[in-house]
């Protein structure tokens, strides 16, 4: 719907700019014309059927501008004819820009799963089919005062590990298709399977807290065959996803997890979150991997485009938690939950770590390859 919506409103701007630019070409023309009306000298030799008629017609028609008057309407044509198309390109890559940030703007747990650039989550269903074996047990019952803000924060967390399985599986997928080395292809599928660990000890701990049973539905998103696949596998592809939602949101949900863990109080909660910030390092360093070898591959285009990325990083904006307006700060921190201040300390460092590694493997690369 928004694309065609963007698709009209372009058509138009695109039918504005045209008319425009022919008025600026008429203008253009008309001062073109006025400039070689003045620059008939005047007759000095009386010629009634000659030069002097020209001057005379044209002082009839009143076109006879001094060369400042010429001059600003040429430049004004010229203006009028660039400045619209000038105005539609920088308005596109606006849009561009914003459509690329608000593809981030969700909260990070672990690899994101994207459908044509848009991140995606399981529906939430009833049941137990995403729960652990084991009965979860907690220090001491939680007040259920505090239960539904938190259990809430942790469905989600346990829809985002559940769609990390699937952003993982697709990952594999272009790995395999791009010939990548069985170890790449080995530790994503490690990753997929821990991402299952998480999902099923996120839905229970949410469940727990909630007070029913909640698990994962379909992912409505991936329901055809290209959105499945992922799109088309190509090296820049890959490498760019790896670098923001491997090296830099999984990183960032490795100290997420690592905070919430040094905060919880529970000891279920701690040893949960101590396990999932293992584990998103790893996949952290999957990413990195998997960035190595399709730069090693793809030479000099991969690495503009990892360069130029690198340097825009710092645009990713900060996940957002769901608004919490009211809800204690200390009692998030007890259940594992930092705050958005800190999430966005954490995300800042992040980024800031990710462009000095990524700027050392490019160079490293360029060592390599002279
Ligand atoms: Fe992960
Ligand atoms: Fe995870």
């Amino acid at each position: 719907m928004v694309g065609i919506v963007l698709l009209v409103l372009a058509a138009f701007l695109i039918l504005i700019a045209a008319g425009v630019t022919r008025l600026g070409r008429s203008i253009y023309r008309s001062a073109k014309r006025l400039a070689l009306d003045a620059a008939v000298p005047r007759a000095t030799i009386a010629n009634p059927e000659g030069i002097d008629r020209v001057h005379a017609r044209a002082a009839r028609a009143g076109r006879r501008v001094n060369a400042a008057g010429r001059h600003a309407l040429l430049a004004f044509g010229v203006a009028l004819m660039v400045l619209p198309w000038v105005g539609i390109v920088a308005l596109a890559g606006l849009v561009l820009s914003l459509f690329d940030s608000f593809s981030h703007d969700s909260f990070s747990k672990g690899r994101v799963l994207r459908v044509r650039n848009r991140a995606q989550l399981p529906e939430v269903a009833s049941g137990r089919t995403w729960h652990h074996d084991a009965e979860l047990v907690f220090d001491a019952p939680p007040p259920a005062a505090e239960r539904a803000v938190v259990g809430e924060l942790w469905l989600l967390s346990a829809r985002m590990e559940h769609a990390s399985i699937a952003a993982f599986s697709q990952l594999s997928i272009h790995l395999l298709a791009l010939g990548a080395p069985a170890r790449l292809v080995a530790e994503t599928q490690r990753a997929a399977m821990d991402e299952v660990v998480h999902a099923r000890a996120c839905f229970s701990l949410a469940s727990a807290l909630l007070g029913e049973p909640k698990t994962a539905g379909p992912i409505a998103a991936l329901a055809t065959a290209d959105a499945a696949a992922g799109g088309a596998p190509d090296l820049v592809r890959l490498a760019l996803g790896s670098l923001v939602d491997g090296c830099l949101a999984e990183g960032l949900a490795a100290d997420v997890a690592a905070a919430g863990a040094a905060a919880a109080a529970d000891s279920t909660l701690r040893k949960t979150l101590a396990m999932i910030a293992k584990d998103e390092a790893r996949h952290a360093e999957l990413g990195w991997s998997v960035l190595a070898w399709c730069i090693a591959e793809g030479g000099e285009p991969v690495r503009a485009r990892v360069a130029e990325r690198t340097a825009r990083l710092e645009r990713e904006l900060t996940p957002r938690l769901p608004d919490l307006a009211g809800t204690d700060v200390a009692v998030l921190r007890r259940y594992g939950v930092i705050d958005q201040d800190a999430l966005g300390g954490l995300a800042a460092a992040r980024i800031a770590a990710t462009q000095v590694r990524a700027r050392a493997l490019l160079a490293d690369d360029v060592r390599l390859a002279a």
